[in-house]
């Protein structure tokens, strides 16, 4: 039997990369996957690719109606979520850190750490009853800072915390029998680096 049957899976950043790639083996191992992110035509074509397993719902993780409304409608499309992928990201700039922009700085922040916290926050309101499992994708460089950035090692560091820390203190998910991870990626051969 397919690993994911029965399940449903919201993933943030499915337009392409590793949420593009992660949404084609969700719905292989028998999920119903609602595909999300900004660039809606791409969506388009991978829930075409997918077929009537996936849905998409045009969705910027930085806004938090958007994100609401992601979570409302795989409910209503699909009757719960069992998996959120919180995956969406930018790669920001690749500099010393006395150079990097306070403008691309907030950008980034808005991304990877608001646009997580938001996901986390309606995800967890969705599997409060039922239970379920949070993956968040963050990165290597969060864990072990690296020459080449230390600013976008700094930010990914940032995603690991909220849910560390909620997971430490034991909050309503766990209590729930839900589960948290965090994959941490190196640079797949899919995708390279992150795009701007
Ligand atoms: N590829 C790498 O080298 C690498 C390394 C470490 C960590 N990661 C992490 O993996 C995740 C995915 O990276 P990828 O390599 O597939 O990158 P990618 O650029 O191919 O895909 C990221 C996706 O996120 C979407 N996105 C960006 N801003 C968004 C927003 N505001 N709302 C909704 N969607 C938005 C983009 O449109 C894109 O489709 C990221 O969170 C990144 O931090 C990647």
């Amino acid at each position: 039997m397919a690993r994911l049957e029965g399940k449903v899976a919201v993933i943030t950043g499915a337009a392409r990369g590793i949420g593009a790639a992660a949404a084609r083996l969700f719905a292989a191992e028998g999920a119903k996957v609602m595909l999300a992110d900004v660039l809606a035509e791409a969506l388009q074509g991978v829930a075409g690719e997918i077929g009537p397993a996936a849905a998409i719902c045009p969705t910027d993780v930085t806004d938090e109606a958007s994100v609401r409304k992601l979570v409302d409608e795989t409910v209503t499309r699909f009757g719960k979520v069992d998996v959120a992928l919180l995956n969406a990201g930018i790669e920001g700039l690749v500099v010393p850190l006395v150079d990097y922009p306070a403008e691309m700085f907030d950008k980034v922040m808005a991304v990877n750490v608001r646009g997580v916290w938001l996901g986390l926050k309606y995800a967890m309101k969705a599997m409060e009853k039922t239970g379920g499992s949070i993956v968040i994708t963050s990165s290597t460089s969060g864990i072990r800072a690296t020459q080449r950035s230390r600013v976008e090692s700094c930010l990914q560091s940032w995603k690991l915390k909220p849910t560390r820390r909620e997971y430490r203190a034991g909050r309503s998910l766990r209590a729930s029998g839900s589960s948290w991870s965090w994959c941490c990626s190196g640079w797949p051969s899919s995708s390279g680096p992150m795009r701007r």
